[in-house]
């Protein structure tokens, strides 16, 4: 039998579709199945600095947000209390406030926390659980590279928004004869330029996992001129590594602009660049998201009432299973470059630039 009475949620780092979907799971289950108290943590674990901000989430407070992108509880992809950050007497200080942070959620009448979010805010969970603090992860990015789960939600949403993007590219680069450049997220991972260029009939895919070079991807355009193609989408993710020449720039510029000048300049094709930036990361969760996202919320909170702390919930085939933080974090889920899905593309014509 368990000793909760109250549980605290917070979500942290980007957002991505899906999370309201938790917020509203975990919420449902704690008070209708546990008849647990739960507490709304604004801002991800910053919400703890100032407890007063925290709100108690009913099922009243929950309602209506399924559909709903981004967060009721807001975010940060800043705040950490083992590096808290300041200004005092004009200069710049870091603090760790963990243990205030800690007292805060006991302050609240807090016994367990749902940390939502990705790789960083379960750094943060699992070294708060290491001080004592009693908390289950809920694993989040829209770009899927996380290795403990074989999905997150956000990413499916985040597919689908890329998808659209370029079935409506590919009508104007047609028209005109031109090379379309379109940038994805994707910080270390190219899943999702890979899976939505797929989706997307993209024609070259640039991503982190596989080196490229220009002269590579110019060569593939004049091959589509021969068959009579005359224009060419190329999808690139935004952490792919650039080729030692257009490196230097990296900070200053877009890398679709750098890659795409130098397209211009190598085939003399007319380029024109889309970075689909933040739009990925917004609008309402797909159904797979939504699903995904509710799944997660109530394993949470079977994880909280199991005493499963220091855990995480994450997907192994067709279940919820949780997993040790521990093990989860720092480790990436790379494309595999030799890969069934890479080579699925290179079946059908798409090239990697390499
Ligand atoms: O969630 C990860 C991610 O989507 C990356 O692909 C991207 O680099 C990053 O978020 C951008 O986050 P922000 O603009 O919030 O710093």
């Amino acid at each position: 039998m368990s000793d909760i009475k109250c549980i605290g949620i917070a979500t942290g780092g980007g957002d991505a579709p899906g999370l309201n979907a938790v917020i509203r799971a975990a919420t449902k289950a704690a008070i209708l199945s546990h008849g647990w108290k739960v507490i709304g943590i604004p801002d991800g674990f910053d919400g703890l600095i100032w407890p007063e901000k925290a709100f108690e989430l009913t099922l009243e407070k929950v309602s209506g947000i399924l559909p709903r992108g981004g967060t009721i509880l807001g975010t940060t992809n800043r705040g950490d209390p083992f590096h808290y950050k300041s200004v005092v007497h004009g200069h710049q200080v870091t603090r760790d406030i963990s243990g205030q942070v800690i007292a805060n959620a006991h302050k609240l009448g807090i016994d367990a926390i749902i940390s939502i979010g990705g790789d960083g805010s379960q750094k943060i969970a699992y070294a708060l659980f290491q001080k004592g603090m009693k908390i289950v992860g809920v694993p989040k990015t829209i770009d899927n590279d996380l290795s403990a789960t074989e999905v997150t939600f956000g990413f499916d949403t985040a597919l689908h928004t890329v998808t659209d993007a370029l079935d409506k590219i590919h009508t104007t680069a047609a028209s005109h004869h031109r090379v379309m450049v379109v940038e994805v997220m994707g910080r270390d991972c190219g899943w999702i330029a890979l899976e939505a260029g797929i989706a997307g009939g993209a024609h070259v895919i640039l991503i982190p996992e596989i080196p490229f070079t220009v002269a590579h991807v110019c060569k593939l355009i004049a091959a589509r001129e021969k068959q009579g193609k005359y224009f060419t989408i190329i999808v690139v993710a935004e952490g792919v590594k650039l080729p030692p020449e257009l490196k230097e720039n990296r900070r200053t510029d877009s890398v679709a602009n750098l890659i795409g000048n130098a397209i211009a300049h190598g085939s003399g094709k007319e380029v024109r660049i889309s970075v689909l930036g933040h739009i990925q990361r917004g609008g309402t969760p797909s159904p797979f998201d939504r699903i995904l996202a509710t799944r997660f919320g109530v394993a949470a909170v079977d994880l909280i009432a199991a005493g499963g702390f220091g855990m995480m919930v994450a997907v192994h085939g067709d279940s919820v299973v949780s997993v040790d933080i521990a093990h989860a974090i720092g480790h990436l889920k790379s494309v595999n470059p030799n890969g069934e899905v890479v080579r699925t593309a290179r079946a059908i014509g798409i090239g990697f630039g390499d």
